[in-house]
């Protein structure tokens, strides 16, 4: 476990999935910088936060530029349509940063990827980061399953994708930290696999009712 306090800057933490990563993550040994283009939802987040978690270092920011910046981790906790503008806005402040690819590029009827086969949203991100060390994690967990990360007595996997090792460690650490089993799956390529899985998982939660509180496990000796 690191010793240093890492901190992270959550980008769309007013969201279902950047506000449950926050408070999953408010325990753990990080400072949380929390922004979302909806200030008044970070208020609240954070008053929620506070109450729970007496000892949590969070803090509202009101700009992504200054949140990354002080950042040593970041999370895109947006859909991948606002990734490529967030990306240019913040590339000069998270060169060499781990930056974390949360996103599920699924279209509004939840029936294909809006990626191109070849690719993913998080190769998608590395491309529009040159100099920062994209990581995959956090897209096949939903949000629900955050409050609730252990599912018919069996604590969710959380897959990771990555192409940098000591990054995948820190990112690894953070899956722990949030209550998920961390499986490191790959290099970054490995997150095509991990979106359509996700797609895969959100069509059979429509047709079966899993009320978006589903997940994945390997069952393994
Ligand atoms: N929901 C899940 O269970 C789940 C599971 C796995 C992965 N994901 C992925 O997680 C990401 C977020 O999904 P979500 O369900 O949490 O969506 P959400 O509830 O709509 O949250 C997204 C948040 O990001 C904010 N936002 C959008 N563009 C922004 C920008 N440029 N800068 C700062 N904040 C911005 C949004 O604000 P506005 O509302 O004002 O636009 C909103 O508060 C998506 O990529 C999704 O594919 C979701």
């Amino acid at each position: 476990m690191s010793i240093t306090k890492q901190t992270i800057a959550i980008i769309g933490a007013g969201g279902s999935m950047g506000s449950a990563i926050a408070k999953s993550l408010a325990d753990g040994n990080y400072r949380l910088l929390l922004f979302d283009t909806d200030l008044e939802k970070l208020g609240s987040l954070s008053e929620i936060i506070q109450r729970n978690h007496s000892a949590a270092d969070l803090e509202p920011m009101s700009c992504s530029h200054e949140s990354c910046w002080e950042a040593d981790i970041i999370i895109f906790a947006v859909p991948h349509s606002a990734e490529k503008a967030l990306a240019k806005q913040i590339r000069d402040v998270a060169t060499q940063k781990v930056v974390i690819s949360i996103a599920n590029p699924v279209d509004v009827d939840f029936e294909n990827l809006t990626t191109r086969p070849d690719t993913s949203a998080a190769e998608e991100l590395q491309e529009w980061l040159p100099h920062s060390k994209v990581i995959k994690a956090f897209n096949t967990t939903f949000a629900a399953d955050f409050e609730q990360p252990v599912i018919d007595g069996k604590q969710t996997d959380s897959f990771i994708a990555g192409n940098d090792k000591a990054a995948l460690r820190m990112v690894s650490e953070l899956v722990e930290t949030a209550g998920f089993n961390p499986v490191i799956a790959g290099d970054l390529t490995v997150s095509r696999t991990l979106e359509r899985m996700q797609l895969m998982l959100m069509q059979l939660t429509i047709k079966n009712d899993y009320e978006w509180h589903a997940g994945w496990k390997i069952l393994h000796n």
